[in-house]
């Protein structure tokens, strides 16, 4: 589904994505187990996070130290876990913050999961990489259903942050955009012009990318 164009159809996707959130579900990503409860982000219904899922682990050096910000159901973390990182996911969602913790517990992972906003959780500490899959709706996403999980704030607020913040906790650092999102280019250009793109797949009618510096 091309869900970021789609979102433009709202009489008909936006009260299936808010009748979609309302429910459990569990899926298998990347041979991984992934329970995603009420309210917490679908990797699989928009793709982007299954897809970056499957695409973290050739970023491993096993033994590498992780940061994953926004985690969700933590199924990319549980990908780096699975490669051999050791991880710290965060997300500012208690209900986030426990679906990892659940999902990491599910695939006999170790994942340290913290709550809180955006570096706080790690404040101080290095890594050898970054990554996250951040919000990349323009506003609050107060009109949208899990508007926490996709709104970037006013003029990718959360994107700019990353971009600028990142590099002072990891020399390595990756985030993810999906193209069918019709103002990627400007989600893109908030991360800063260091941002390189690393990877780019045409994902079931959907170009996503991973960017990295
Ligand atoms: C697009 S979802 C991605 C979830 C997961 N990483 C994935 O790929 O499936 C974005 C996640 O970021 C979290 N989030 C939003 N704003 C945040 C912030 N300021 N600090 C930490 N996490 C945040 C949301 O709660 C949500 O779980």
């Amino acid at each position: 589904m091309r869900f970021g164009r789609l979102l433009h159809a709202r009489p008909l996707v936006v009260p299936f994505a808010r009748w979609h959130t309302r429910r459990a579900h569990l899926h298998v990503v990347a041979g991984q187990p992934v329970w995603v409860p009420p309210g917490v982000f679908d990797p699989v219904l928009t793709k982007v996070g299954a897809w970056l899922a499957g695409a973290v682990g050739e970023l491993v050096t096993p033994g590498e130290r992780w940061l994953e910000l926004g985690t969700g159901s933590g199924v990319v973390a549980c990908a780096l876990a699975r490669a051999g990182a050791t991880v710290v996911a965060t997300d500012l969602d208690p209900a986030a913050v426990q679906a990892a913790r659940v999902n990491a517990a599910l695939g006999g992972l170790r994942i340290e999961v913290r709550g809180g906003d955006l570096f706080a959780p790690v404040a101080g500490e290095r890594f050898d990489a970054v990554v996250a899959n951040l919000p990349f709706w323009p506003g609050d996403g107060a009109d949208l259903p899990l508007g926490h999980a996709f709104g970037a704030g006013a003029d990718f607020a959360i994107l700019r942050r990353f971009g600028a913040e990142a590099p002072a906790f990891a020399p390595r650092v990756y985030t993810v955009l999906s193209e069918a999102f019709v103002r990627w280019p400007e989600a893109r250009a908030a991360l800063g012009p260091s941002f390189r793109l690393h990877r780019r797949a045409w994902v079931r009618g959907e170009w996503l990318s991973l960017w990295g510096r």
